[in-house]
């Protein structure tokens, strides 16, 4: 396998816009969860400065509305779009729904950032009795239904990308394929 590393000259002081200089995003629908703090909202706000068309989502609303103030802004003046829909990762229910709401607008992702996620907490479970870390990470972002490049078969394409950013390494060594 090609180690990106070795392919590119991005390292450690590489910011987004260096990564996505010269690339146009217009057309492409891009998911990312945890936009309402740290990593999620760069991620975001980087896609949409670049054209693309991202949904955002965030178990607090007020607190992601306010966060991505910037992403918005970014958004508007190159093209780009940018909603904030509702998930909580430690509640299927919530996932569900916000699966069934991305679905039934019919319309498909390209990309899907898996960001969200929580790490070392202190023992806990999740609304299902899952241990926190374990349903927030994983079967938050894997729940059945969750909006997958597979919902809409007529617009698969073999460009369709799921990236995991929160710590799904416990999936093993197909953690990058799912
Ligand atoms: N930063 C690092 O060095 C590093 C290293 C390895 C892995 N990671 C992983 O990379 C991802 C982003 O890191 P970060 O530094 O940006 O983390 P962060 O600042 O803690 O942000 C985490 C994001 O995930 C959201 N989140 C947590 N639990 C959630 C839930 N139940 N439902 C929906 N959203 C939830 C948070 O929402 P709230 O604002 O509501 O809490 C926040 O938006 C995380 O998954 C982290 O574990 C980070």
């Amino acid at each position: 396998m090609t180690n990106i590393l070795e392919t590119t000259s991005f390292g450690a002081t590489s910011t987004t816009d260096d990564v996505l200089t010269g690339v146009n995003l217009k057309g492409k629908r891009i998911l990312v969860t945890g936009v309402s703090a740290g990593i999620g909202v760069e991620t975001a706000r980087s896609l949409a400065a670049h054209g693309a068309q991202v949904v955002g989502a965030a178990r607090d609303f007020n607190k992601a509305k306010t966060a991505t103030a910037q992403v918005r802004k970014d958004a508007a003046a190159n093209g780009g779009s940018f909603e904030l829909v509702e998930l909580d990762l430690a509640n299927l229910k919530s996932v569900r729904a916000c699966a069934d709401r991305l679905l039934a607008k019919g319309e498909a992702f390209d990309v899907i950032i898996a960001n969200a996620g929580v790490m070392a907490t202190p023992f806990g479970h999740t609304a299902d009795g899952f241990e926190t870390q374990f349903g927030t990470n994983h079967l938050g972002h894997l729940c059945p239904g969750q909006p997958d490049c597979d919902a809409h078969s007529d617009r698969r394409t073999a460009d369709q990308r799921i990236l995991c950013g929160s710590p799904l390494r416990y999936c093993g060594p197909r953690r990058s394929k799912l």
